[in-house]
């Protein structure tokens, strides 16, 4: 049977057990981390420059090294800043970001540890940074307490969204369920459809207008800042990602949402399509964030875009020494019909307020 066909089977199962209906975000948690199926548990190669190599999807630090050189600076302030020496990283993919900041920092970084939810992505994280066993550890949970400088880049894309439904001006949240009679190899998606139940729960700003309009909203990356509040005892976090603050995200104009999948460097929006076999994601809505860090007692630090943060961390002296190759790849990291605007940085901070490097110049925080 194909990868396919046994995530759908997952999911047919989940469905029935939940009564005939499971909502997106359960979904989602299943075409992405169910155990040796999931997208990100399996053992297809998700991150790469270009589809030849197999990948769907290119990240910054896969794209080009500098990125990692120049958070580099950024992670050695507030290494200083709040006096501790190790570094935490979530969602760590193929382990580039880490070999990037651990080759710039050296043994600053007394302690490197990584969380990640993908047990394949450990395996070859693991491979990746051999040269690094001293100081490198793996963690499946957030301890207690911890602390550090914590950072994750395109980790809060990939946790799952609930998805909401305005529909004749009433609200649904949108889940799946199976067709009647499902299912034979001949039905389309195995017999699961979309079905939207109506709901109480709302997008966290009113949505002008009444014509029908779909959106995420994000308690499973909210919850995660949460926790990390409570758990980070000394230090600061980055998080770097694409999204927008909430009066962006949900501006009535944007009206489907920004439910994405990937596969093979090419967008589409059907996720239930070829589950196991592509990335599923939603941007981050940055105010929801800051709002939850903040009531947790971690506030916001700054806020930025990618190219402004890159810029301040001293780019622009990398690019200078690069290559040509290696000058064309950076660029692309703050190239604004790049990554340079939709990527955000945004930093979190325990204690008292300081003058973060990556934020010296264009911070945004009072658009969130
Ligand atoms: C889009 S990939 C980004 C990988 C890498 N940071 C990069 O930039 O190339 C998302 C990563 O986040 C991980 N992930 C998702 N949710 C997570 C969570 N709650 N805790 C830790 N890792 C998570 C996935 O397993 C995957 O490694």
């Amino acid at each position: 049977m194909s990868l396919t066909r046994v995530v759908q089977a997952l999911v047919q199962q989940a469905i029935r057990r939940a009564g005939g209906w499971l909502p997106f975000d359960r979904f989602m948690a299943l075409a992405l981390y169910a155990p040796g199926l999931g997208y990100y548990a399996n053992s297809a190669r998700q991150f790469g420059q270009m589809p030849s190599s197999g990948s769907d999807f290119v990240t910054a630090p896969e794209m080009s090294p500098l990125f990692g050189r120049a958070l580099a600076a950024q992670v050695a302030q507030a290494l200083e800043v709040s006096g501790t020496d190790e570094v935490w990283e979530f969602g760590a993919g193929s382990g580039a970001l880490a070999v990037q900041l651990l080759q710039a920092l050296g043994p600053r970084v007394r302690r490197y540890t990584i969380v990640d939810l993908s047990g394949t992505l450990r395996e070859r994280q693991q491979r990746e940074l051999a040269g690094w066993s001293g100081q490198v550890e793996w963690a499946s949970e957030l301890p207690q307490a911890m602390r550090g400088v914590v950072v994750g880049n395109e980790v809060l894309d990939a946790m799952p969204v609930k998805l909401l439904a305005r529909t004749d001006g009433r609200w649904h949240e949108r889940g799946l369920a199976l067709a009647a009679g499902a299912a034979d190899e001949a039905d389309i998606h195995g017999g699961i459809l979309w079905e939207d139940r109506l709901t109480d729960l709302r997008p966290p700003v009113e949505i002008a207008g009444d014509h029908d309009y779909l959106t995420e909203i994000h308690p499973q990356a909210e919850a995660f800042v949460r926790t990390l509040a409570d758990r980070l005892e000394q230090g600061c976090a980055f998080f770097i990602d694409y999204g927008f603050p909430e009066t962006e995200y949900y501006h009535p104009q944007r009206d489907t949402g920004t439910l994405m999948c990937h596969r093979g460097h090419l967008a589409d929006v059907d996720p239930l399509a070829d589950l196991g076999r592509k990335d599923i994601t939603a941007h981050v809505n940055f105010t929801g964030l800051a709002l939850a860090a903040q009531e947790a007692g971690l506030p916001t630090l700054g806020y930025t875009s990618q190219a402004r943060f890159l810029i301040n961390c001293g780019l622009v002296p990398l690019l200078a020494q690069a290559d040509l190759a290696g000058r064309a790849a950076g660029q692309r990291l703050i190239a604004e019909h790049e990554m340079g605007e939709l990527f955000k940085v945004i930093g979190f901070q325990r204690g008292e307020f300081w003058d973060a490097v990556g934020f010296r110049e264009g911070d945004r925080t009072h658009t969130l």
